[in-house]
């Protein structure tokens, strides 16, 4: 049995959560394999939202197996918060969550470093979500990180304490202030909470899975685009968002890899600094924002917008193998006289499809395409969409040689179109 991946192929936001909470039913396990309460994945049915940032999107589904993989990094302290809130009961709750025994912890100091690091940025600010994610990597590559099966040692406080000194003798040649023992309380409260959870070496647990035919579904968070390779460097998070890393945030072989899930906006959004060449800051801008809600999940912070990028998502495509093509948001789409797509940009005076090196110079070069008006929420069936939205798809596809083999209509789990090809 084969494991399939769902991704983001833009800046993060894509609608990742909605869709594996949407096609859970399908699998019997959903594993999160990289970042850390960065994400913020929402999902809605029965008339309520919710939104996930470190537990994967298939916890509401009473017989799946969630996993946290090795790749993730995780705070208690966000972890207590969140497992107390999803509405689950605790012992139904402990049968659903596996945790992995080598995933990194975010530590008080990761968070506090955070805000430094960025404060020392002046005007090149990567806009982070100031969850810790990056001195929690940089711990974790550097070879000082406390990992989730350390809780249980006796001596946890201890080394606990070490990196604690580390991190406040960096802190001192930074200008800052702050009070660690108001992060601790509830960071240790989070560590009690976690040592009632299977912490487990996952990587056996999913190997012996795929080996028993079961169906798994790796989740990324983030985007290909903010990918520590591939996204738009500096401006992007510290983990590999991109297919690899579900092998390595999982510990399965790329043979074992089936179906890759590209997932995008049909327009594009970007929340944080960083290169985004067909954003919007005129009036179309702000009626996507305002019709598609384009506020962080995570941060609250408005979400800067722009029209498809096609180039980007080729790229994208082609650094995950992605074999399907999932779009969503259509329904934001709904409205406009025209939309314009870019299909090249222009770079050093010459029209190239290549993302250069340094993208910050880059100006997008666009097809417009006819829009359309009906409102398409209530929609089921792909052939009740409106034409040229039909026709948009069409041109997705030909550009990208990749089937868009679903259509999200709206953020409730049944607001989904699945087309049989
Ligand atoms: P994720 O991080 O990729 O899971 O995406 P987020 O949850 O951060 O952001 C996507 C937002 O769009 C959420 O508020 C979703 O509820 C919402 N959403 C997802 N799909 C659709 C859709 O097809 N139409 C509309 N209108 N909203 C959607
Ligand atoms: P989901 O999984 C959108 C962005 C931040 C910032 C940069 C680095 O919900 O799609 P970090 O906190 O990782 O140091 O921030 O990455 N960012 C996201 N943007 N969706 C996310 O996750 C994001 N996680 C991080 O805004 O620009
Ligand atoms: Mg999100």
């Amino acid at each position: 049995m084969k494991i399939d991946i769902l991704l983001g192929l833009q800046w993060g936001d894509e609608g990742k959560g909605k869709i594996v909470d949407a096609i859970s039913p399908q699998y019997d396990v959903v594993a999160r394999f990289q970042g850390g309460p960065n994400a913020g994945h929402s999902l809605e049915f029965n008339g309520k939202k919710h939104i996930l940032h470190l537990i994967p999107s298939g916890i509401f589904h009473p017989d799946k197996i969630n996993i946290i993989g090795n790749g993730v990094v995780i705070d208690p302290a966000v972890f207590k918060k969140e497992t107390e809130n999803l509405g689950i009961p605790p012992d139904e709750l402990v049968k659903r969550l596996v945790i992995s025994s080598r995933a990194n912890l975010i530590l008080p100091g990761h968070r506090i470093l955070d805000a430094a690091y960025e404060n020392t940025r002046g005007d090149s600010k990567i806009g982070s979500t100031l969850k810790g994610i990056g001195p929690a990597y940089t711990d974790k590559i550097a070879r000082n990180g406390l990992r989730a099966g350390e809780i249980f040692s006796t001596d946890f406080r201890e080394l606990y304490n070490q990196r604690f000194r580390n991190h406040m003798s960096i802190l001192k040649n930074h200008d800052f202030s702050f009070d660690p023992e108001e992060y601790e309380a509830d960071w240790f409260e989070g560590v009690e909470i976690m040592k009632k959870f299977r912490i487990v070496n996952t990587e056996y647990f999913i190997n012996d899975l795929v080996l028993k035919g079961r169906k798994i579904l790796a989740e990324g968070a983030q985007g290909t685009m903010l990918d520590i390779d591939f996204g738009t460097y500096p401006f992007v998070t510290s983990s590999s968002t991109v297919s690899a890393g579900a092998c390595t945030g999982l510990g399965i072989s790329p043979g074992h890899v089936g179906e890759v899930f590209g997932i995008f906006k049909a327009y594009c959004t970007r929340v944080g600094s960083g290169p985004f060449p067909t954003e919007l800051t005129d009036d179309t801008g702000n009626t996507l924002r305002n019709k598609g809600n384009e506020f962080g999940s995570t941060t609250g912070r408005p979400r800067r917008c722009g029209w498809l990028d096609i180039p980007a998502l080729k790229y994208a495509i082609m650094i995950n193998g992605v074999t399907r093509l999932f779009m969503t948001k259509s329904d934001v789409m709904s409205g406009f006289d025209n939309v314009r797509v870019c299909t090249s940009y222009m770079w050093e005076n010459r029209e190239c499809e290549e993302i250069p090196f340094d993208s910050r110079k880059i100006q997008p070069v666009y097809t417009v395409l006819p829009g359309w008006k009906e409102e398409i929420r209530e929609m089921r069936n792909f052939g009740d969409l409106p034409v040229n939205l039909k026709g948009y798809i069409e041109f997705i596809e030909y550009h990208t040689g990749v089937p868009v083999t679903m259509v999200s209509v709206g953020p409730d789990r049944r607001e989904t179109i699945f087309r049989n090809q």
